[in-house]
């Protein structure tokens, strides 16, 4: 069974949503590079990356099914500057629970449809964004520890270390 116009249509949208995370997070990352938080920088260029590849999953599963990949504008990220080092990671927060959102969002349109196929392979997005969520409440979590305890740079050294 083919997959509908409409899960088609919903996953391209995703395809724009992982590719503008992608952006967001590149931009974050530029933002504490010029700062010179490297650790930081290295943290969310990694995370950019990862959005790339999620994407590209979705990319992958469309032409599996024989369904056409439609790539639509991604809005720049701001380029001002944040208020401080906390705000982009409040940000990541936010961010990560809306793409939770539209992921679920999927889910319950694939299970509406009776598509067993997007809804497992939708599964490992759905574990995903657990991790996403948890990596971004840690985060935020530690920085404020460390601010506390005067300790930013040393957070941005681990940071730093993340292969
Ligand atoms: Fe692709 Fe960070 O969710």
């Amino acid at each position: 069974m083919q997959i509908s116009e409409k899960i088609t249509a919903l996953i391209n949208e995703q395809i724009n949503a992982e590719l503008a995370s992608a952006y967001l997070y590149q931009g974050i990352a530029e933002y504490y590079a010029f700062a010179g938080y490297v650790g930081f920088a290295k943290w969310f260029k990694a995370q950019a990356k990862e959005e790339v590849e999620h994407a590209e999953k979705f990319i992958d599963y469309l032409e599996e099914q024989g369904k056409k990949v439609l790539l639509s504008d991604i809005k720049a990220p701001s380029n001002e500057e944040y208020r401080d080092l906390r705000e982009p990671l409040e940000i990541q927060l936010t961010h990560e629970e809306h793409v939770t959102a539209l992921i679920y969002g999927i889910v319950a349109q694939a299970k509406e449809e009776r598509d067993y196929g997007t809804e497992r392979f939708l599964d490992w997005y759905v574990k995903e964004q657990v991790e996403e969520e948890a990596n971004a409440r840690a985060l935020l979590g530690e920085y404020d520890l460390a601010k506390e305890h005067g300790e930013v740079l040393h957070l941005d050294s681990k940071l730093g270390k993340r292969e």
